[in-house]
């Protein structure tokens, strides 16, 4: 879903990168943390992926897409298919609850119908049920940023990325927070949260990306802050295991089998279910197959 290959940033008049030969992949459907101090590059990956910040060396694929090959035209596009959550939330400080969820709808051509019926399913799923007509500055924290997520969500986005999104909040609220992104992870969204929040991480044991100056310094499955973690195996070993079954994303070469595999159903709309990495077909040799995307919706 989100390719990273010997990706460098530097921003213009620094001297150090803020991101430096980051490679990784994170898988459709996973649930990742990015963790490390303030200045790690953490804000930059998210940037990256959602193309506001070009590359300086190395390739970003995003759901197939060569980020750096995308003309201006399709970023929209691009951006339609990653929900964003911020650590201050911004949602409009003059609509309600409901109108701030809606408009994310409006701004793609939703018709009334369809944002009448998402939007109060989208906000039961985030737990506002009943708050509609509020306004922001009459919610809390914790309901502002569930806000915010039912806006980054209510279009089904493929992925959903988060930066500090738990940063503004107590332990208690960030914990909720988080389980609310291990809710539509669960859904078949792949989640990507940036944080340095060390107690949620350690809660939730989800693979954790560790980023130290611009320097992927561990990436750790089922992981720890701390201890006790086990290390991912390195990419180049992962055309062997199993979660690599249905990435459509990347054609390498030994895609020898039917193009249309991955999505028998030829669905274009909805939810992949849940467990169809198992499912998917093994090649003649036992190695998993890759496939081309060739849905055109992708979702
Ligand atoms: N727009 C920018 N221009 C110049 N330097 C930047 C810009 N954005 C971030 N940086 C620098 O890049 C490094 C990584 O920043 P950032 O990605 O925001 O890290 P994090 O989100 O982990 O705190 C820092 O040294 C920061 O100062
Ligand atoms: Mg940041």
């Amino acid at each position: 879903m989100i390719l990273f290959e010997n990706v460098t940033k530097t921003y213009p008049r620094t001297t150090r990168p803020a991101l430096d030969d980051v490679s990784l992949e994170i898988p459709r459907g996973e649930f990742a943390f990015v963790v490390g101090t303030s200045g790690s590059g953490k804000s930059t990956m998210m940037q990256l992926v959602m193309k506001e910040q070009d590359v300086s060396r190395g390739r970003i694929l995003v759901a197939g897409r060569d980020l750096d090959r995308l003309p201006e035209r399709k970023v929209p596009a691009l951006r339609r298919e990653i929900g964003c959550v911020f650590q201050d939330f911004r949602l409009l400080p003059n609509k309600t609850v409901f109108q701030n969820v809606a408009y994310a709808l409006q701004v793609l051509g939703s018709s009334r119908a369809r944002i009448r019926q998402t939007v109060p399913e989208t906000l039961e799923l985030v737990g506002l049920a009943g708050m509609e007509k509020r306004l922001p500055h009459q919610l809390s924290g914790g309901e502002q940023q569930r806000v915010a997520i039912a806006r980054a969500f209510v279009n089904r986005p493929p992925v959903l990325l988060a930066d500090e999104p738990t940063g503004n909040l107590d332990p208690d609220t960030s914990l909720g927070i988080v389980q609310l992104l291990d809710r539509i992870n669960r859904t078949g969204t792949t989640v990507v949260m940036a944080t340095h929040d060390t107690v949620t991480v350690n809660a939730m044991r989800k693979r954790v990306i560790r980023l130290d100056r611009g320097v992927l310094v561990s990436d750790m499955e089922a992981g720890d802050y701390t201890t006790g973690s086990i290390p991912r195996i390195r990419l180049d070993e992962e055309a062997e295991a199993p979660r690599r079954a249905a990435e459509p994303e990347v054609s390498d070469g030994y895609d020898d089998g039917d193009p249309t595999a991955y999505d028998q159903d030829g669905e274009s709309e909805g939810l992949p279910p849940i467990g169809r990495d198992a499912d998917a077909p093994r090649g003649k040799s036992g190695i998993f197959r890759r496939h081309k995307a060739v849905q055109t919706s992708d979702r």
